[in-house]
């Protein structure tokens, strides 16, 4: 698909009013996603684990209005929320050329995480592609073509990527990848695809569970993050290395090998980290604690021969990923071992995932 394909042609505006409602999913990225060009065209393509337990739940209400301005109200957990308004502005200004209809209705916007807020979990993957759903469905009653599943995922990524980049890989799961790329010519810079070449049963309902070492707002933001990559010194190899990881890992996703895999996932992580310490001006979002838990995840590795391992997004947090067969010992040692590093010792128990859920109302 082009770009010009995304673009809404014919459709009637004659229905007065509606509701919609989905549930989407976060993501975590196994090879990262760090640099941008603009239009929200990535650097380097990136693959992650759709998650299941970390959603964000949108209702959104939609009422034909006579003037021509952007009118909406957002609601986050039941109160009016004000500081939601620019992002979602700035959203609709990007996708308003794909969705001509976004100026003949007002919105009212409801939305919760089933996470806690503050937690320092990212909610713009799972909230963007909430609400890039939920446009799709007024869209899918709008129109006067029918479209196909598949185009309708497709848009909604597509819509969701120009939110926030990684949303695009929130609406299917398992495994989703993002970004053109040698090892899967089905993979795009404008949308996310699904993975659906052979992944080994090992990965199966893979845990994640996620260590909630700062739960303040990010240091950095993800927009001055990408930026981070103009002009830096690594970028260069940085985005090759992305490109060959991600062909190491669609061997290893089919083979099962965890050693191999541990080593891409880990790599990718503190790579993520050392771009941002390499750039400038240069920042250590990792806290004491962030290292004091690699430190002990590579120690009972080491003793156990486990096949724990971890991930790190552009925060303090750790995900602590491995195999299910694997849960009921490593949610032992997180609480013998890891939740003295964890704020208020909070943590959430997730696993792979299989995208989002349109709700019935
Ligand atoms: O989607 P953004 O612009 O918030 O960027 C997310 C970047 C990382 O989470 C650090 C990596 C990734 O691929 O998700």
């Amino acid at each position: 698909m082009r770009v010009e394909d995304f673009i809404l042609k014919n459709y009637n505006s004659g229905i007065e009013s509606g509701l919609v409602k989905w549930e989407s999913p976060s993501n975590i990225a196994l090879v990262k996603y760090w640099g941008k060009k603009e239009n929200q065209i990535p650097e380097n393509p990136s693959i992650s684990f759709t998650l299941s337990n970390c959603k964000t739940i949108t209702e959104l209400t939609f009422t034909k209005k006579q003037n021509k301005e952007f009118s909406f109200d957002v609601y986050f957990e039941g109160d009016k929320n004000e500081a939601f308004k620019p992002k979602i502005q700035t959203f609709f200004d990007r996708i308003e050329a794909y969705m001509p209809f976004l100026r003949d209705y007002h919105f009212k916007i409801e939305t919760s995480n089933t996470f806690p807020h503050s937690s320092g979990i990212a909610s713009s993957a799972s909230g963007m592609s909430a609400l890039s759903l939920c446009l799709m469905s007024i869209e899918r009653l709008l129109s006067e073509e029918k479209v196909s599943d598949e185009v309708f995922n497709q848009k909604a990524s597509f819509l969701a990527r120009l939110g926030s980049g990684s949303a695009c890989r929130s609406i299917e799961g398992e495994l989703v990848i993002w970004g053109e790329n040698e090892s899967f010519p089905d993979g795009s810079d404008l949308y996310g695809v699904k993975y659906t070449d052979d992944i080994h049963p090992n990965f199966k309902n893979y845990q994640d569970t996620i260590l909630l070492v700062d739960k303040g707002e990010k240091q950095v933001s993800s927009t001055v993050g990408h930026k981070l990559m103009y002009g830096h010194p690594f970028a260069k190899q940085r985005f090759t290395q992305a490109h060959d990881n991600l062909g190491k890992l669609k061997t290893i996703l089919a083979s099962g090998n965890l050693d191999e895999f541990i080593k891409i996932v880990e790599s990718e992580a503190l790579t993520l980290h050392a771009m941002m310490m390499t750039s400038m001006p240069y920042f250590i979002l990792m806290k004491p604690n962030t290292l004091q838990i690699i430190n002990k995840i590579w120690a009972y590795r080491e003793k156990t021969n486990s096949k724990i391992c971890f991930t790190l997004d552009a925060g303090a947090n750790v995900h602590v990923l491995y195999p299910e067969v694997e849960k009921e010992n490593i949610l032992e040692f997180i609480n013998n071992e890891l939740v003295s590093y964890c704020e208020n010792g909070h943590y959430i128990c997730d696993q792979i995932g299989f995208g989002a859920n349109q709700i019935e109302i």
